[in-house]
């Protein structure tokens, strides 16, 4: 890990990396990049190398996990041991958990749970390369590829922080400012500016606080104007798009798919994946107990 620089932002009130306090990292998306997944997303931001790819809605198995009237959305962050500078240990960690709770609930206002009961969306997000900020690069990404699969959303949603550094507050942390910063905050929201995800590293002032959401608040916007883009290269064009999806009733969306491929279907968590293929037609009281032991 690189030494602490002396200081993050110099007397042009430029940072380490050349930007200014309020401007975020240059972002790149490419959409549909996974032809075996329903909908994928490429996202780089700054040195962050981030893929989303998603699966389903298809049903879920076992079945005791289904949701009766609504469908449950799975989300799973990993980073990949060679993303970063000391080798991560493969396989999920505390961290990654964690991320991965959080993330996936940050879409929960969003996607249109009711049309497919009993249905799984599984969201899976690769870091291939991490420089800071990973979890909103993530989310970002995943936005895109559930778009891209075609599920039914009421909008993106986009994710950003903001910091503290040298006494100043900073939007979109760099590595050396994540590391040795005074403060992180991650933020996700909706297009309307709901907070579905908000976690905070070190200290702010109340006063600091309410700049900061502030400052994260412009700088989602930017990003959703990067996600639109990214739709509209794709899809079209964007007024025709939006007002075809708000006319489309409950019973045009497309209906999940039965299940196909069982590797693929419980590819979602391998630790409780081998265990419930084996026996996933024929559940007993004592799966259910073992299932109950691993949560
Ligand atoms: O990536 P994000 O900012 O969402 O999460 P973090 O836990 O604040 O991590 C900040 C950065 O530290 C990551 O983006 C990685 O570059 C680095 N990191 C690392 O090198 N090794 C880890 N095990 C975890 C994070």
């Amino acid at each position: 890990m690189s030494d602490k620089p002396e200081r993050f932002i110099d007397d042009e009130g430029l940072r380490l990396d050349g930007r200014r306090v309020d401007e975020i990292r240059p972002m790149k998306v490419e959409m549909g990049v996974l032809s075996r997944a329903d909908g994928s997303c490429y996202l780089e931001w700054g040195n962050n190398k981030v893929l989303a790819a998603v699966y389903g809605p298809r049903e879920l198995h076992p079945r005791r996990m289904q949701k009766p009237n609504e469908v449950l959305v799975r989300y799973k962050y990993n980073m990949a041991s060679f993303s970063v500078e000391d080798r991560i240990r493969p396989g999920p960690s505390r961290r990654s958990t964690e991320i991965s709770k959080v993330s996936g609930e940050a879409f929960e206002p969003v996607v249109m749970t009711q049309y497919y009961p009993g249905a799984v969306i599984d969201v899976f997000a690769e870091v291939l390369q991490a420089d800071a900020g990973t979890r909103t690069a993530a989310i970002n990404a995943a936005t895109l590829a559930l778009a891209d699969a075609g599920i039914p959303m009421k909008g993106l949603v986009s994710a950003c922080a903001v910091g503290k550094v040298d006494g100043q507050l900073v939007l979109d942390l760099n590595k050396p400012e994540d590391n040795y910063g005074q403060a992180d905050l991650p933020v996700a929201m909706t297009q309307d500016g709901e907070i579905t995800l908000l976690q905070m590293d070190g200290h702010l002032t109340p006063e600091e606080l309410e700049e900061g959401l502030e400052m994260v608040k412009k700088g989602c916007q930017q990003i959703l104007e990067i996600q639109r883009e990214a739709l509209v290269s794709r899809y079209g064009n964007e007024d025709e798009e939006g007002e075809e999806a708000e006319e489309e009733s409950p019973e045009e969306v497309p209906e999940p798919e039965e299940e196909e491929d069982e590797e693929r279907d419980n590819s979602f968590d391998n630790e409780e994946s081998e265990a419930e293929n084996s026996d996933e037609n024929d559940v007993t009281e004592e799966d259910e107990g073992e299932e109950d032991e691993r949560q």
